[in-house]
């Protein structure tokens, strides 16, 4: 047992055999912290567990409590457990604009982020990063612009590489092109495998800057039926590619954005064989893996791929850097291609940055930093999952994913979801609606939240507000329900 398990178990007892009552304050991180000879990062992890466990809460400048009544488990919704059904198509995009619209109408520090793809900034070392950072700009050897094109910061490319190798990959550094972003890398790797009129598959729903991506490409979408738990559905994609004969998927096995599905190992492992079979490359954007709840990371596709063909695009965006602009791709066999669009389109990644982040890796701590955030990101989810059962309206489903920080929410049929995020930003709250992560513009009346933001008094009183609104579609205008 682990030292803040152990630390909870302990707190657990004295609740349960009622030496600590409802109400009770919990003594301070720092007194804890010292009683027991253990950091405070160790009591607060502590403290997390309990939280998501629903025996203690946290109230804002005050400190812990003992929740007020002894804690039967409380309720969350039940989840969604049928595959999408997109139409057996490929599809010419027009997507981009109705994306842009609604996303940039929730780009704002007064909203509440429930609508955002971007955990909390204040969830990342941003100080050390910081002295990182200053430190790799004060020192810049002038050669570091030759030194450090692309495929970049070969430190940095080590560091990524020795990550790859903790999880029982073999990725050669030089197979490592670092980029801005996972995004780029996921532009690049696209563009290296496709031409344009080409198919690509795509899951149903999709992040939606994938359907963007293609869009600009002048690429087709071939939407596959995908499971909010087990991801992309293995028969309806052999069938997509005999029919439609696609020259690319783009996938997330892992935390899938938007709804969070995790492929069991064996399902991944029969999509790289399915994919081999056809020789048919796989981008996979695997931005999620490190927020894991579980004991280890889910290997990706990429771990069971003999023949170079899965082009995996990794970030530390939403786990350690968020701003950095540090992505990259390890693209197997296609690596040189998408070094040399690089070369041909941004050039290279800031050097700083790229440096920084070496430092930082070099440094240790990042895995600490991972436990931290994974403990946090798992509590929050329970307190969200817990609100959506409270102020949802009856009906209402909602993924229970083993990592990253999305929920996906379906509501009862004829709730809509873009009515829903048009009134729902007059009062200052974002949603991310369904038909954003969709070429055909499914899934009106499901719901992305973002549970990686503070959870608070404002972030409560949003989701009550969004679950009123919610029920009002479903009660008091029958004739709005479509
Ligand atoms: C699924 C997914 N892939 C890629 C990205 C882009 O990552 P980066 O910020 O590293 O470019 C995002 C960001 O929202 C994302 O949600």
């Amino acid at each position: 047992m682990k030292r803040y398990e152990a630390l909870a178990a302990d707190v657990e007892a004295s609740i349960r055999s009622g030496l600590l009552k409802p109400g009770d304050r919990l003594p301070s991180v720092r007194q804890t912290g010292s009683r027991r000879g253990v950091s405070a990062s160790t009591v607060f992890q502590a403290y997390y567990l309990l939280e998501a466990r629903g025996l203690i809460r946290a109230r804002e400048r005050s400190g812990y409590y003992v929740c007020d009544s002894r804690p039967a488990p409380a309720p969350v919704p039940p989840e969604p457990d049928r595959s999408s059904q997109p139409a057996d198509a490929s599809i010419a995009l027009d997507v981009s604009e109705r994306v842009f619209g609604i996303l940039e109408a929730s780009m704002s520090r007064e909203v509440v982020p429930l609508g955002s793809a971007f955990p909390s900034p204040l969830l990342f070392p941003l100080a050390r990063l910081g002295r990182a950072m200053a430190a790799a700009a004060q020192s810049l050897d002038p050669w570091s612009t030759v030194d450090d094109l692309t495929p970049g910061h070969a430190p940095l490319r080590r560091q990524i590489a020795l990550r790859y190798r903790a999880d029982g990959i073999h990725v050669d550094p030089e197979d490592i092109v670092v980029t801005n972003g996972a995004l780029e890398a996921l532009n690049l790797c696209l563009a290296a495998v496709t031409r344009p009129g080409d198919a690509v598959v795509v899951e149903s729903p999709t992040f939606y800057a994938a359907l963007q991506a293609l869009e600009r490409m002048g690429l087709r979408a071939i939407e596959v039926p995908t499971h909010p738990r087990e991801g992309i559905d293995l028969a309806a994609l052999a069938h997509a590619i005999e029919r439609h004969r696609p020259k690319a998927c783009w996938l997330m096995t892992t935390f899938q954005n938007p709804l969070g599905s995790l492929m069991p190992e064996t399902r991944k492992r029969a999509l790289v064989e399915l994919l081999q079979q056809h020789a048919l490359p796989l981008i996979e954007d695997d931005v999620y893996g490190e927020l894991y709840f579980g004991d280890r990371r889910p290997p990706p596709a990429r771990a069971f791929d003999t023949q170079g063909l899965v082009l995996h695009c990794g970030s530390f965006s939403k786990c350690l850097a968020p701003g950095y602009r540090i992505g990259w791709a390890a693209p197997g066999r296609f690596a040189k291609a998408v070094a040399r669009l690089k070369l041909t389109t941004t050039l290279s990644t800031s050097a700083p940055a790229q440096q920084a982040l070496a430092a930082y890796l070099e440094g240790g701590g990042y895995d600490r930093h991972l436990r931290r955030l994974r403990q946090t990101l798992a509590a929050r989810q329970a307190q969200f999952a817990q609100a959506v059962a409270r102020h949802f309206p009856e009906g209402t489903r909602a993924t229970r994913p083993l990592g990253g920080y999305f929920l996906w929410v379906e509501l009862p049929p004829g709730v809509n979801a873009l009515d829903i995020h048009r009134e729902a930003l007059t009062l200052g709250i974002s949603v991310a609606p369904g038909p954003i992560f969709s070429a055909a513009r499914g899934f009106a009346n499901c719901l992305r939240l973002n549970y990686g933001h503070a959870w608070d008094a404002r972030t409560e009183d949003a989701l009550a507000t969004l679950g009123r609104l919610c029920q009002s579609y479903v009660q008091v205008r029958p004739s709005i329900v479509r």
